[in-house]
């Protein structure tokens, strides 16, 4: 096993702001604090991983622009390998307008400028990257053509595939069975299969049918209750420490970068799991995506 990670997707400027509650259709509420966070879904799981240990190669497209030029300082400060960043001269950078509200849940509406345009030729251009890992990570903020381009190039390669499906769309079948893991939560297990996932019971039910279509290993995300997890050897809700959220933003992705990161080290299921949950639970007791997403020395494993 190597501590090597491929990361490939998103990279977003969040502009947060923080809110009692969420505006109603045509309602103007005023609102509390204003935050600019570096985010997107690939790039805080990229952070997320390198914060935990990993040797991460992130592969996303920006922006000729200040967003896109804090956006690769701020991954080589995290040690990020950012040499095959690709820059859209014609399209801004991506941006994210997140609310807060005082639970802790947001609400997000993505401008995907430059993210939309990380092209199937883009992807061929970098795949002699994908000899250098085992791991592979995406998500679904990129058009689906490269989504399906890198899974079917990473299976060809013998590569680990996971995918964190979000936001959530329904997936061409052929997808599946080029993945080894799929990380949904509650609500894109239940676009991806049909199945309202409460319990483990209903967990279980669409992680068997996640898997009938060909994909290898499924975690789904369930927020306070865990994680529910149908691998090798493994089968069950792995429960996620007590903690008070102030902002759940990218709880996800830094789950997912925990889990390529515990999987690369060669840890159990269940122990990577536990790994991913805590990573998970302390990011959300903090503001921001990259921002709140934990170092190893914080995770006392
Ligand atoms: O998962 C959280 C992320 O979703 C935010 O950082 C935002 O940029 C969007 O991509």
């Amino acid at each position: 096993m190597t501590n090597k990670i491929l990361v490939i997707g998103s990279a977003n400027t969040d502009m947060v702001v923080k809110t009692h509650r969420f505006p109603e259709a045509g309602e103007t509420i005023i609102g509390g604090d204003f935050f600019m966070f570096a985010g997107g879904k690939g790039a805080n799981q990229a952070v997320a991983a390198a914060r935990l240990g990993a040797d991460v190669t992130f592969v996303c497209k920006i922006g000729n622009d200040i967003f896109g030029k804090n956006a690769i300082e701020g991954y080589q400060k995290e040690g990020i390998n950012t040499d095959y960043i690709l820059v859209d001269t014609s399209k801004p950078s991506g941006v994210a307008l997140i609310l807060i509200n005082a639970e802790g849940q947001n609400e997000i509406v993505v401008a995907s400028g430059a993210n939309a345009s990380l092209s199937e030729e883009n992807i061929e251009m970098i795949i002699e990257q994908f000899q250098y890992t085992e791991i592979i990570v995406i998500q679904l903020e990129t058009p689906i053509a490269t989504v399906a381009k890198i899974a079917t190039t990473a299976r060809k390669k013998g590569k680990k595939l996971i995918i964190n499906p979000a936001p959530a769309q329904v997936l061409p079948l052929s997808i599946y069975e080029d993945l080894f893991l799929i990380t949904p939560n509650e609500t894109e297990t239940e676009i991806l299969t049909n199945i309202k996932v409460i319990d483990e019971n209903s967990a279980l039910l669409a992680a068997r049918k996640l898997q009938s279509w060909g994909v290898q290993n499924v975690i789904i995300t369930m927020g306070a209750q865990g994680a529910f997890v149908l691998a090798n050897n493994c089968e069950g809700i792995i429960p996620t420490p007590k903690v008070e959220a102030i902002d759940t933003t990218a709880a996800g992705d830094v789950f997912n970068g925990a889990i390529a990161v515990a999987l690369a080290k060669g840890l159990s299921w269940r122990e990577a799991c536990h790994f991913a949950c805590k990573a998970s639970a302390i990011s959300v007791t903090r503001m921001g995506a990259q921002a709140s997403a934990p170092y190893l020395r914080e995770l006392s494993i």
